[in-house]
């Protein structure tokens, strides 16, 4: 539509370990459509990574896998900026004089910061507490309308939109208030070793998630393993979470529906369910597995998209802090 404004998309994903499935069908399949029509922001979020400890060499390494994966899943630099977070120094910045309107006990209530808490006992530190603050830097920085993410992202997204509408009530209009883009099918892809758990790039069980990277047999061998139910039925059901959750990788590699899939699978059992649900994801893999290695490959490329993105990055970061800035009465030079 010619005289509607395109729509700020902003969203990231830590380096913090190599990719699953579940980051690529939650989220970074669904950046991929929003290319053409939008003006889209996409950011490797390193600076969130070291709220768990990373090793350096491994954190390095990650960083530029990420920004592969991005393109190989057909994030195009041509339609879309992508950056490294600490390329951007606005974003700690921000933080910084947000964190100063938001509340100890908001943060306090984060699942996720609990949950991590709770498996990082040894180091619960300051910035494990304080990560939605510079989750809420990253979106509101670019004007952000969108922010498509799993749906295990809900509740930053909403301490996020809080923070803006608090900052905006106090020192007059500045941010957007942001909203969450979920999609209809894999917001929230489970583990195949425990289907009441989320799948996760940090699981210690390496059965429980499809790593992006994983090659074929790997991928047919942990479907195989996938933990299902006692009985044979493909169909979604209470009890059945472990199908329900194969059901949901499949329709997402295949497009099929739920209908369509009880009746490809009707009196087959799980044995060829499984089968097929690996084969649909490890074709899907294929091709974005062979970019990724050619990608990583060319690290010069890779950095000159860094730059470029964080160039551009930059510019619009930096307009917004200095509007900040003036706002909460820093002076000028
Ligand atoms: P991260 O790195 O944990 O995950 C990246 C994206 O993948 C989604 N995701 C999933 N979706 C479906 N099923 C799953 N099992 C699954 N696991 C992960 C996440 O919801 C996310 O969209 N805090 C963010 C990174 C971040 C960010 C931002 C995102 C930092 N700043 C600004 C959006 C906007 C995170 O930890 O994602």
């Amino acid at each position: 539509m010619e005289n509607e404004k395109k729509k700020r998309i902003f969203s990231g994903v830590q380096p913090s370990g190599i990719l699953t499935i579940g980051n690529y069908l939650g989220a970074i399949k669904n950046w991929v459509d929003f290319q053409d029509e939008n003006d889209c922001i996409f950011c490797v979020v390193d600076l969130h990574a070291i709220t768990v400890h990373q090793v350096p060499a491994d954190l390095r390494r990650r960083t530029y896998e990420t920004l592969a994966i991005y393109l190989a899943c057909g994030i195009d630099p041509a339609k879309s900026t992508i950056f490294v977070q600490s390329h951007v120094p606005a974003h700690a910045e921000l933080a910084w004089v947000l964190g100063c309107s938001t509340m100890f006990g908001e943060l306090s209530r984060m699942t996720q910061f609990k949950d991590k808490s709770a498996r990082n006992a040894g180091n619960v530190n300051a910035g494990l507490f304080t990560y939605p603050v510079l989750m809420a830097a990253d979106i509101l920085l670019y004007g952000t309308d969108l922010v498509p993410v799993g749906k295990d992202q809900q509740q930053h997204i909403e301490i996020a939109r809080d923070i803006a509408i608090r900052f905006n009530q106090t020192y007059s209009d500045t941010f957007v208030v942001p909203e969450g883009f979920f999609p209809k099918s894999g917001a929230k892809i489970m583990s195949l070793a425990d289907p009441t758990k989320k799948m996760s790039k940090s699981d210690a069980n390496q059965n429980g998630f499809i790593s992006l990277l994983d090659d074929r047999d790997t991928v047919m061998r942990k479907f195989r393993r996938a933990v299902t139910d006692s009985e044979t039925e493909v169909r979604r059901a209470p009890g059945k979470e472990g199908v329900g959750n194969l059901m949901t990788i499949y329709s997402c590699f295949t497009g099929k529906t739920d209908a369509e899939i009880e009746e490809e699978f009707r009196g087959l059992g799980y044995g060829e369910f499984k089968e097929a649900v690996g084969a649909a994801a490890a074709d899907g893999l294929a091709p974005l597995q062979a970019r990724f290695k050619e990608l990583m490959a060319d690290k010069s490329y890779l950095e000159g998209i860094m730059k470029e993105g964080a160039e551009h990055a930059n510019h619009i970061a930096r307009k917004t802090l200095s509007k900040v800035y003036r706002k909460v009465g820093f002076v000028g030079l």
